[in-house]
Order: C-alpha cells, then structure tokens, then sequence
C-alpha cells in the first residue's frame, strides 16, 4: 500500500552537510517528498515528539542532541514507505546497521544517529500530524 511516513534528519547530518546524499537515498528507493521544512526545535518540540520515550534513561541526552542544532524534517510517501524507510536507514545503533544504509554511512552513535523514521502506521500518522498540519502536505 502506498504509505506515508515521518522523516527527521538529525543535527549531526545537517551539520554534516549530507542533506542531499540522504534525500537522493529517499528518491532512489522511490520514496517521494510530499513535504519538508528545517526547523530549530525548542526542548518542548522534541519532549513532545519523543514523549514516549520520556521514562528511558536516555531520554535527557535525546532531547539534548535534537535541540543542539538545526533539522531537516520530511514526510515521505511510497509504496511501503515505513519500512522501506527503515531498511534505508539501518539499525538505531550505527554500530549495528547493515553496510550501506545511512546510519552506517553517515552515522556517529546511538544518539548521533543521523536520522529517525516512524516505526509503524500509528506512529507514522501521529508523527506527521505533529510536525505537519494537513494543508502543507503536497500529494502528486
Ligand atoms: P530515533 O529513531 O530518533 O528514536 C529515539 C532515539 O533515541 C533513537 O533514534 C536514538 O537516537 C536514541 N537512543 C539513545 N539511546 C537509545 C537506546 N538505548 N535505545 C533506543 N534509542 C536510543
């Protein structure tokens, strides 16, 4: 089915300059961008977003890291995008992310992990609700 899901590049690829190499990751897979927007995210936007995570011991440092410097942030739609977008992307910890994807290309550590994807289509949905009011998402 054709999907869409959320997409955050995170600081250390934006610092990185790697913009482009990761969208034409997106492209290639045939994933399209059907929004996009850089935002400076403020300590309640990334305790909102990671909410789910706020009990886990990296939660501080989670937080810490996304508010550390600019974001790219993108709904990406396809066939299949959710995973297709975590197969692209590797496993959270570059350390163990699969030779070729872009955590373990581009990738520092679990928290300079270069970019999130939402993990499911409840996820996906709630994600890019949040980042994303309905009117500046462009469909074909
Ligand atoms: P992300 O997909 O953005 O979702 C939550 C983030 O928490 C994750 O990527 C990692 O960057 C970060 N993180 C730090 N430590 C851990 C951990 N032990 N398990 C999962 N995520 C972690």
């Amino acid at each position: 089915a054709i999907e869409r899901t959320l997409s955050i590049i995170k600081p250390d690829a934006v610092a990185k300059n790697v913009i482009g190499q990761i969208y034409t990751r997106f492209e290639s897979a045939g994933l399209k961008v059907v929004a996009a927007r850089m935002a400076q995210l403020s300590r309640a936007e990334a305790e909102g977003f990671y909410a789910v995570h706020r009990e886990r011991p990296f939660f501080k440092d989670l937080v810490d890291f996304m508010v550390s410097g600019p974001v790219m942030i993108q709904v990406l739609e396809g066939e299949g995008a959710i995973a297709k977008n975590r197969d692209l992307m590797g496993a959270t910890d570059p350390k163990k992310a699969e030779k070729g994807t872009i955590r373990a290309d581009f990738a520092d550590s679990i928290d300079a992990n270069a970019v999130h994807g939402s993990d499911g289509e409840d996820t996906a949905k709630n994600e890019i609700a949040y980042f994303f009011p309905a009117l500046n998402v462009y469909s074909r």
